[in-house]
């Protein structure tokens, strides 16, 4: 596993790679990796000749309100991680490497990043459109990684990279949980032990969403009511999101068909915002029943 600091001689290391007829498959990510961003790693080792992490806490997708010196850093622990896999590069720039003058040109995917997370954090999708198109640039890979947990921003890089018409297919890695339902996230760490026991009223209103949402509930008001009042019954949860879109384009949708849809929550614990999703659809009325179709 070879580290590299800047973009010309990872360009070159990738270039021989490539050459030689070798697939490669790119891992972005910000760093202070758990078994969440791990999944991705196999993932990529799995399916392709060659494969780049990327470790990057990218300055240009966090508001001036949020504090990008406060997200947690470990380099020595991220790489020895990253050594029990057959990773060939990490990619770990310092901030001049990739903003090393004033930047003019950005990836901006509109309406999708106006909304939802969007909304309450402004300018942070064209933060992570941007970098991830100048990763992609620089990396030049076939397969990229992402995880499913940020739901969002996976369905944007999606719209961006088949907008964009970019060569790369993206791979939707399923949410990695702790045995008691809560997604993996750097964030965890800092709950207190009651926020972290209470944080799992999460994944449970998410899984009873999917219950209704599969048993072929067609109101999404009907799904999102029990959700909320799941979660209002934890008093240490803050709600601050609730919503069922369609799973592809994330429209907000009057009844839900047989398209799949997508149940995004958020919500405080003490200081700490976790996020969670799950992806549902409605199963045929022979799997509801068990009966034989
Ligand atoms: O999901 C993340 O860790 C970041 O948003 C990403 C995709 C690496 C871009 O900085």
């Amino acid at each position: 596993m070879q580290l590299f600091e800047r973009i010309a001689p990872l360009r070159a290391a990738l270039k021989a790679h490539r050459l030689a007829g070798e697939t490669i498959g790119v891992v972005p990510t910000m760093g202070y990796l758990h078994a969440g961003h791990l999944k991705l790693v196999e993932r990529a080792v799995a399916e392709s000749d060659r494969v780049v992490v990327t470790i990057f806490v990218n300055p240009t997708q966090f508001g001036p309100n949020e504090d990008l010196d406060a997200y947690p850093r470990d380099l020595e622990s991220d790489l020895k991680q990253l050594a029990d896999f057959p990773v060939d590069c990490v990619f770990a720039p310092p901030v001049d490497e990739m903003y090393g003058r004033p930047m003019q040109a950005f990836v901006d995917v509109k309406p999708l990043g106006d909304i939802l997370i969007g909304e309450v954090r402004p300018g942070h999708f064209r933060g992570v459109a941007t970098v991830v198109t100048k990763l992609f640039n620089i990396v030049q890979p076939d397969r990229a990684y992402f995880g499913e947990k940020d739901y969002q921003q996976l369905t944007i890089i999606r719209r961006m990279v088949a907008d964009l018409e970019m060569p790369i297919e993206i791979v939707a890695v399923p949410t990695v949980r702790e045995a008691d339902g809560l997604a993996l996230s750097s964030r965890n760490v800092r709950l207190s032990p009651k926020d972290r026991a209470a944080s799992t009223v999460l994944s449970a209103a998410l899984d009873e969403g999917e219950r209704l949402v599969t048993m072929g509930e067609r109101d999404p008001h009907v799904v999102l009511s029990t959700m909320r009042a799941l979660i209002e019954a934890e008093p240490r949860a803050g709600l601050q999101s609730l919503d069922l879109r369609d799973a592809a384009t994330l429209d907000a949708i009057d009844r839900i068909s047989d398209r799949p849809v997508a149940l995004l929550v958020t919500a405080n614990f003490g200081e700490v915002l976790l996020i969670d999703q799950r992806v549902a659809a409605r199963k045929s009325r022979s799997a509801q029943t068990g009966e034989c179709p």
